[in-house]
């Protein structure tokens, strides 16, 4: 949104503050913003829509049933008009009348019309504010997703000192234009790919080799790259999870499939995080018929897996970002920096698996980050959460 289209409807009520609303039009205005003042009657009584006109260089908007107001610009294309509804000073009373949906004046009736952001600017006695049919009306307010800026803490017109004043204008302006600029999520633009769950290591038609990796925390990392904007491509083995709604869904069974669609993606992705229990070892043939029962012992030939994540990590053109997991049960720290030098990665979460309660199929975790030669330890928390953490961590190290 370019600065000069920033259109404010400024809402005025009755309360002492009013007075203020001259100098926050023209600290909107020094902002480039568009303002069109509304005022409701008992504002009238603390600042005249004259000032309020000469002001914002625009006739203030006072009644309802006005026909030379509405032949201008009705109310209905005023609410739609703005780009911001700011309710300042917002009394006790207009509060109220918003909380129970009163359209009983032009304000009113233009807060309920408008389908833009609401924001607004309690401002009143503190007893008034502390009283618990405020404090209801404001926490409905806040439901439906009205911003509520303030009140400020001091002394007030009234002679009382307590929460109950109006932001000053120029806080009220910086709360406007921050809620103007849309936020550009940290991971727009950018691919990430991430492996979760086990891999299952045929032995014949009807068996494998596999693990107890629930991929929880894989599905967990898709989601919150997806939160922060980025597109996803998820490369799970064998779970019973519904994967978040948003990313690309690659089922594989073996560590070879695995690898290979990893192989296919990784060049094309930004991050790579690997989170699967990928099988170490796979059988070095596939029976093609079901193995029979051979006497008391029997002996299976296992050759080595591809190390998927290692493979990525050595890649010569776009090379992602490549994070590793490493699930240990002693030495922690050292053997996880064994991994991230040997493999090449540019981070490892590390987790200690000798803990009850975390890691493998549980629903929380702890972990610690390593890369470079620092690291942060990510205290107990749900996978979502950690997850959350751990990829806004790998977002900031890009660039
Ligand atoms: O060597 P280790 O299995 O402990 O390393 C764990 C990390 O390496 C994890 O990120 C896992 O997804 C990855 N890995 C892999 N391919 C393998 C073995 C592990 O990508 N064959």
């Amino acid at each position: 949104m370019s600065q000069t289209h920033k259109r404010i409807l400024l809402g005025i009520s009755g309360g002492i503050a009013a007075y203020k609303c001259a100098e926050l039009v023209r600290r909107l205005k020094d902002h480039h913003c568009d303002v069109k003042v509304v005022m409701t009657e008992s504002a009238k009584q603390f600042i005249t829509p004259l000032t309020m006109q000469a002001v914002s260089g625009e006739p203030v908007a006072d009644s309802l049933l006005d026909p030379a107001a509405e032949a201008a610009m009705g109310h209905i294309e005023l609410a739609k008009w703005a780009d911001l509804v700011l309710v300042a000073p917002a009394s006790s009373n207009i509060i109220a009348k918003m909380a129970a949906g009163i359209a009983d004046d032009l304000l009113t009736t233009l807060l309920l019309a408008t389908p833009t952001t609401v924001a607004i600017a309690p401002a009143m006695n503190q007893q008034m504010y502390a009283h618990l049919a405020t404090q209801s009306n404001l926490s409905t307010l806040a439901s439906r997703g009205v911003a509520v800026w303030g009140p400020g803490q001091g002394e007030q017109a009234c002679g009382d000192v307590g929460k109950g004043r109006m932001l000053e204008p120029h806080e009220l302006v910086s709360l406007t234009l921050d809620a103007l600029t849309p936020e550009v999520p940290l991971l727009a633009g950018k691919t990430v790919t991430i492996t979760a769950g086990p891999t299952r290591e045929a032995l014949d038609p009807v068996r494998y080799i596999s693990n107890h990796s629930s991929g929880k925390m894989g599905y967990a990392l898709a989601e919150a790259a997806l939160a922060l904007g980025a597109q996803v491509h998820l490369i799970s083995g064998p779970v019973t999870l519904t994967p978040p709604q948003g990313c690309e869904v690659h089922a594989v069974s073996s560590a070879l499939d695995m690898h290979q669609m990893a192989m296919k993606l990784a060049p094309d992705s930004d991050i790579f995080i690997g989170c699967a229990a990928v099988a170490d070892y796979r059988a070095a043939d596939i029976a093609e018929q079901k193995i029979k029962k051979q006497g008391d012992a029997m002996t299976l030939t296992l050759v080595k897996n591809p190390d998927i994540i290692a493979d990525v990590a050595a890649l010569k053109a776009h090379r992602p970002y490549t994070v590793g997991f490493a699930a240990e049960t002693q030495d922690v720290a050292q053997y996880a920096q064994g991994k991230l030098k040997n493999k090449g990665l540019d981070m490892i979460c590390a987790n200690d698996v000798s803990q009850a309660g975390i890691g493998f199929n549980a629903n929380d975790n702890a972990l610690t980050l390593f890369w470079d030669n620092a690291q942060q330890s990510l205290p107990l928390a749900s996978k979502s959460e950690l997850a959350l953490t751990v990829v806004k961590a790998i977002a900031g190290k890009l660039n």
